[in-house]
């Protein structure tokens, strides 16, 4: 059996910045509340011509031109997204004629907040059985367009982006193992309910969140899995050298960090300049990190995410 490495990594930001300032325009809000309570001084937002493609495509491109890969050697893309361009075909399939690969198997996870770390798993399980020698594997989202920009308790939060890596079968590792989870029961406190009839919308696609109850529930599972991954691989805390974690709001990022008595030296934080984006959260903190020279190769580092459903998941691995 061989081990999943990270061969690449890449990200993109869309150009449109939106500062708290502006926010206090569109609600009734106002900046130190938003600090206060999120962490969160910018966010990017999507020009209205571009789409959840466009974005994972640059990520994408940036990973595999770290990776030395060309994109015939991919056999596998997994694209996580909440937002994708089309009801169908996936929108693994429109980055895969984008990037001009053709034949490698290409499908869409949706696993919301958690997405990226779904389909580093599922990638995971490919490489691992030889099944595949070369993964891209992406998280992208728009989610400012899933967002009631009237509503104040969840149009502070978000904004959108895109992260990729490239994996590739090696005798050394690598990811050492991952732990997904989910819980459907929860379905009702973060959801965007609407659904498709006849060719239309049949209900509010805007997303609805009860934050109070979405933030003790993360801060909960969050803990829970990241042990539950350090106790799969005999791990101490004191072993990790960079959590990655969902950038969803510093309070979740500093209790789970509290909680697991992980200094916050440790923890990769973007949510202050990206907000929070979703499926993209993960890879692009991951990005940000590797190529600022804060993870180093060698160093042992352990992503996680929760959302909508709820999900839940952690990947151990061995940058
Ligand atoms: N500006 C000013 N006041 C606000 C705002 C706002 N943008 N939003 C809510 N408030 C008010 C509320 O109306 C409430 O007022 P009230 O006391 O008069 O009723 C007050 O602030 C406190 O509201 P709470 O909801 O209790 O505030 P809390 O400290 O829980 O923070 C927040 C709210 C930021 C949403 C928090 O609960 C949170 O981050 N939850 C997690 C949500 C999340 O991350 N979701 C993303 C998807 S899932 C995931 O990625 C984990």
């Amino acid at each position: 059996m061989s081990y999943s490495r990270l061969i690449g990594t890449g990200s993109y930001l869309p150009k449109r910045v939106l500062t708290n300032a502006a926010l206090e325009s569109l609600v009734d809000t106002n900046e130190q509340w938003i600090i206060e309570r999120t962490g969160i001084r910018t966010r990017h937002l999507a020009a209205e011509d571009q789409d959840t493609c466009d974005l994972a495509e640059q990520a994408a491109r940036r990973a595999l031109d770290m990776a030395q890969c060309d994109v015939s050697e991919i056999d596998l893309i997994i694209l996580a997204t909440t937002t994708p361009d089309r009801i169908f075909p996936s929108t693994a399939c429109l980055l895969q004629a984008r990037l001009g690969n053709h034949g490698a198997m290409a499908f869409d996870v949706q696993a919301v907040c958690s997405g990226f770390i779904y389909a580093l798993s599922i990638a995971d399980q490919f490489i691992k059985t030889g099944t595949v020698q070369r993964a891209l594997v992406v998280g992208a989202d728009i989610f400012s367009r899933l967002i009631n920009w009237s509503d104040r308790n969840t149009c502070v939060l978000f904004g959108d982006g895109s992260g990729a890596v490239v994996l590739e079968a090696s005798r050394t590792p690598g990811i050492l193992s991952s732990h997904l989870h989910a819980d459907g029961a929860y379905k009702e406190l973060l959801t965007a309910p609407a659904k498709v009839v006849q060719g239309g919308l049949n209900g509010d696609a805007f997303t609805k969140m009860q934050g109070n109850e979405v933030f003790k529930f993360a801060v909960k599972a969050l803990s829970k899995v990241v042990d539950e991954a350090l106790i799969a691989n005999q791990l101490d805390m004191s072993a990790i050298d960079w959590l990655v974690p969902h950038q969803a709001n510093i309070r979740i990022i500093t209790a789970t960090a509290k909680k697991l008595k992980l200094p916050m030296e440790k923890v990769v934080v973007t949510v202050s300049e990206h907000g929070n984006t979703s499926a993209a959260s993960v890879p692009l903190a991951l990005d940000v990190a590797v190529r600022d020279g804060r993870i180093q190769r060698g160093d042992l580092l352990l992503l996680e995410a929760v959302g909508g459903g709820f999900t839940w998941g952690a990947v151990l691995l061995k940058y």
